[in-house]
């Protein structure tokens, strides 16, 4: 059982900082949903997690997510989205990320620089090489031990979203062309980082999807486990 291992590994402290996983995908892929089964699973466990979003996560955070998310899609072009979206990122880590981390803490983020890499950067523009020399002057280096990419098909992703009503729909409102960049520009990315990456079909149903990210979690800790 997945709950078996991450108990192992922590106590065998093959972790020495935590783990750090995150969840990446389009719109609508589920997210937040699968995020919240894995904690409940963790809570039932009594393993120790924190539960965290970007942007946000932070009080500035969250003040910087409200610019970021609200208002008109031109607000702010995809450099000064990144410079924002770092700013967020870095109070984010010295204030929950690595501080649970430290304490051995499992730490659960649903988005992460990845989506920098893909928005800001593979669709936006802005160079690879610029986003990571600033996460690492300004982020602390921290990349995740693990990636969930739920990869969703933009039209399902879309149509998921566009059932409830949204104040937070600056992303959601570019072209379905966008979309459809951003999911092939994710698979990009777990191809190029496949050793902390594993991808898992989102179009199917939530319990489906779930079942399928536990597998992907247990083989993980089992791979790490013999390192
Ligand atoms: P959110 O409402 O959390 O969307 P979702 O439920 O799809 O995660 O909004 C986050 C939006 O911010 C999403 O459209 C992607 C975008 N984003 C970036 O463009 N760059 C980033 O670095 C991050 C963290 C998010």
């Amino acid at each position: 059982l997945v709950e078996t291992y991450i108990k192992h590994l922590q106590s065998k402290k093959i972790f020495q900082k935590g783990i750090f996983i995150t969840f990446e995908g389009g719109e609508g892929s589920g997210k937040s949903t699968q995020i919240k089964l894995l904690s409940k699973l963790l809570t039932e466990q009594n393993i120790s997690h924190v539960l965290t979003r970007e942007p946000g996560g932070t009080e500035i955070g969250e003040q910087i997510r409200k610019i970021l998310l609200q208002g008109n899609i031109d607000k702010l072009d995809s450099y000064s989205e990144f410079l924002c979206f770092a700013a967020s990122r870095r109070e984010h880590l010295k204030k929950i990320i690595l501080p649970a981390l430290n304490k051995n803490k499992i730490v659960i983020c649903d988005r992460f620089l990845d989506s920098s890499y893909v928005y800001q950067g593979m669709v936006g523009g802005l160079k690879r090489e610029i986003i990571t020399k600033i996460h690492d002057d300004f982020c602390f280096k921290k990349y995740p031990d693990l990636t969930i990419l739920l990869n969703v098909n933009p039209k399902v992703g879309l149509e998921r979203k566009n059932k409830t009503t949204l104040i937070e729909n600056r992303f959601e409102n570019f072209k379905n062309e966008f979309h459809e960049l951003v999911q092939t520009k994710f698979l990009e990315l777990a191809n190029i980082n496949s050793h902390r990456y594993r991808v898992i079909n989102a179009d199917n149903e939530k319990n489906f999807i779930f079942n399928e990210i536990i597998e992907q979690i247990k083989h993980f800790f089992i791979l790490n486990k013999n390192e």
